[in-house]
Order: C-alpha cells, then structure tokens, then sequence
C-alpha cells in the first residue's frame, strides 16, 4: 500500500494535498469501506476503518495470536510487547504517561468506570454534579444512576445562543457541592467545541473534578492532557477509524491509584485467597479479563494512521467542509441549520414539514449516508424543539464532492415532498 496519502507533511485545504500541492484523492482509498461513490457523511456515529487498520487486526487476530500478560510462551510475551505498545503509544497520542491509560470497551464504559467507581467514594448525599444540555446519553445517564444511588442531585449548564457550553453560566452557578464537572469536548449533534481548559478551572474553583468526554474531539484534535487540565478523558476506539470494542480512560496515575476497582476477576489481582484479596495497581486494576487483544492493536494502528496528517490538519479539514456545507444549506429554502458557525466537522440541519428520517431515506438513494434521529442526545432535541435533525459529519476522507452530493440530495427531497 502506498504510504503516500500517510505523508505527515499531508495538509488539508479542502481537499487533501501532498507536499507538492497536488490535489491527492488518495485517502479514500486507504478506506475498502468507501467504494462506489458512496458519500459517507456519519463518521461521528463510527468512522470507517483504513486498510492499515484492518491488516493489523487480521494479523494480531491470526499469525500473530496469542493472549497477554500470561504466557511463558514466545508468541505470548510479544503480544504482550505489542498489546504494551499500544497503550504507549496511546498515552503519546494523548499527551499522557502509559500508566494512566485505561483500555476500555468504549467511551460509555469509560464514563461508567468513573461514575461507579469514583463516583460513590466522592460523590455523597447532597453533592450535586454538573452536566451540559448537549451530552450524549452516554455522559448523562451513568451519573444518574450514581446520583440516585447515592443521593446525589443532577444539575443541567444551560447553552449559548448558538448551541455552546455556556462557561458564563457554569462559573456562574458552580458550588463547592459540585464534585463533578462532566462535559462533551466537542458535541456530537452540534460539534461545538469546549474551551475545555476555561471549564477545568471553573471546575477546579469549587473543588469539583473535570470529566471530558472525548469521543468526537480526539478523531479530530490534538490532545494533552495537562493542556486540556480536566481530571478523566475517554474517546472510543471506532470514531478514531479504529474498531469497536475498545475505548480509553485517562486519569493521572494518582487518582487512579485512589480508585476501587469496579469489576473483579482475573488480571486485575495482586493476590487472591479466600481471606483477602489483594489488587493489581493501576491500570492493570480496572482492566479485569482478558482484555480486547485484537482491538487494542487495531487502535495503535488508527492511531498511527491519523497521526500521519496531524490533528491540526484534520481539524482543519473538517472544519471547512463544515463551513461549506452550513454557506451551501443557507442557501437551501426550508433548511434551519443547528449549532455554531465555528463547528468541528459536524453539522445538524432540518428541513420545514419533514421528518429527518424522510430526509436521511431519500438521501440513501442518492449514495449519501447521514444520521437521522435524537443522536442518542434527547435533551438536547428537547433544547432545540424537534425531536430530531438530520447530521452530516465529515472524516478525513471526506470532500468537497461530498458537499455538493448532499445539496444535491437535499434538493431532490424539496422537490419529492414540494
Ligand atoms: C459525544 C459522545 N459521547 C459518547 C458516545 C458513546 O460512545 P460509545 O458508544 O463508543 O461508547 C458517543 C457516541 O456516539 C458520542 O458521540
């Protein structure tokens, strides 16, 4: 496979360019799930995968397949090196040290790690934790479940006219009760992006913790985590082109250090007798089982793949696609856009009179895939007045031929439904 389209020094305007400025299409072919014109426009749901990634996986799943952290056995000690490097590589991705990396099935087990294991040892009845009008369920209900639990009460920080995380409003009405900051980095309905190191010292003012759910800002920004200042960070493997079924909690070593485990079993023990059991320090702690082998290797490789062009330059790419897809709606009768001008590479739309599924329906005929639906978000629908939108979100495959395939389509459905 050529490694051409992996140049680091690729850059985005608009499209894809090599160092020599020569319009390179060559991205998508990395991508055996693009084939046939297809205008693939739901990365935020999942992101396809690039061949590098697959290949990885076929190896560590067959030639290469052995389990970890066990074997006396040769193939087994390397697949421990290489299921080690992962999580090296991980922290590096992050900005972050190994020991604070986490694998996880995904960012949903991430949040409920931290809610059910840090959460009933910090979170007392009374406290209160403070989540935004735009999470997605998956930073909403596990912090439900704890407040019920614990008698803990659920605060909502209200938005920006334009569909930001309001911080006015959150340094306004943070308490030294808040425990619990936990906010979406970027949003996945609205791709609005959190000044996430303002919301770390707001949190941090009243004592309280910073959780980010990263699951649509690490595909498409640079991270550090001691630049971003929050407290925990997850993401998911499958919206970093990499597979499902893997994910990672970031915390500093200390606080997980701090932490009871959350599920009991093997690999996660120092020593076990009927009398007392004994844990693994962190991360071994909370990864209980035998992990997802073949996943965390998957993700090294996407992780690998997406540095080659930079965060910057994803960001970068993505962000103007999204401008150019919200100038091209504006000009779209019947169309009311969603969210912010400034958007990270999604952007939620509805048409007067139709139902996003109608839209996302008439759409598919036309090759072009987007979401339809609540985005797992329903507060926010409830925010908005709609109980759904239609959303187009870009990846790095995507261009301005995809733009204009969806305008074309949104066309065709004014013309069907009049
Ligand atoms: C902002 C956000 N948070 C959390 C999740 C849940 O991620 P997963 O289903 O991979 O655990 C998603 C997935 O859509 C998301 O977009």
């Amino acid at each position: 496979m050529s490694a051409l389209s992996l140049d680091p020094t690729a850059r985005a305007v608009g499209r894809w360019e090599n160092e020599g400025g020569t319009v390179s299409h060559n991205v998508r072919d990395q991508f055996p799930g693009l084939g046939n014109g297809w205008h693939y426009l739901d990365t935020a749901a999942t992101a396809q995968k690039p061949q590098v990634v697959l290949d990885a996986m076929m190896r560590a799943g067959g030639v290469d397949y052995a389990t970890v952290h066990r074997g006396v056995y040769a193939r087994s000690a390397n697949m421990t090196v290489a299921f080690e490097a992962a999580r090296n590589r991980v922290a590096r991705f992050m900005g972050a040290a190994p020991n604070e990396i986490v694998f996880v099935r995904g960012a949903t087990e991430g949040i409920n790690l931290v809610a059910q294991s840090w959460g009933p040892e910090n979170v007392k009845s009374g406290d209160r934790i403070m989540l935004s009008q735009l999470e997605h369920h998956s930073n909403i209900v596990p912090w439900q479940m704890l407040a019920e639990k614990v008698g803990a009460y659920i605060d909502v920080c209200a938005l920006t006219e334009d569909g930001q995380i309001d911080l006015d409003w959150l340094e306004a009405h943070l308490t030294p009760a808040h425990k619990l900051v936990s906010l979406a980095h970027v949003s996945n309905v609205l791709g609005s992006v959190l000044d996430a190191r303002r919301a770390a010292d707001a949190a941090h003012a009243v004592g309280a913790k910073l959780l980010l759910d990263g699951c649509q800002a690490a595909p498409r920004m640079r991270l550090d985590m001691s630049d971003l200042g929050c407290d925990f960070y997850v993401m998911s493997g499958h919206k970093l082109y990499g597979p499902t079924g893997v994910g990672v909690l970031w915390a500093q070593a200390e606080t997980l250090d701090a932490m009871p485990p959350w599920q009991g079993g093997g690999a996660m023990i120092d020593r076990v007798s009927f009398a007392k059991t004994t844990y693994a320090p962190s991360p071994s702690r909370f990864e209980a089982g035998t992990p997802m082998i073949i996943e965390v290797i998957g993700l090294h490789a996407a992780i690998d793949f997406i540095d080659s062009f930079g965060p910057d330059a994803i960001f970068a790419h993505e962000s103007a696609l999204a401008a150019q897809t919200r100038d091209a709606l504006r000009s779209v009768d019947s169309v009311t856009l969603y969210g912010p001008e400034q958007s990270a590479g999604i952007v939620s739309f509805s048409m007067e009179g139709l139902h996003p599924h109608d839209i996302g329906t008439i759409l598919d005929e036309e090759n072009v895939a987007i979401r339809a639906g609540h985005h797992c978000a329903q507060p926010l629908m409830d925010h908005l007045g709609v109980p759904a939108t239609a959303r187009a979100s870009f990846g790095i495959y995507n261009d301005e031929d995809d733009v204009a395939a969806l305008v074309r389509g949104l066309e065709r459905v004014k013309r069907i439904f009049g």
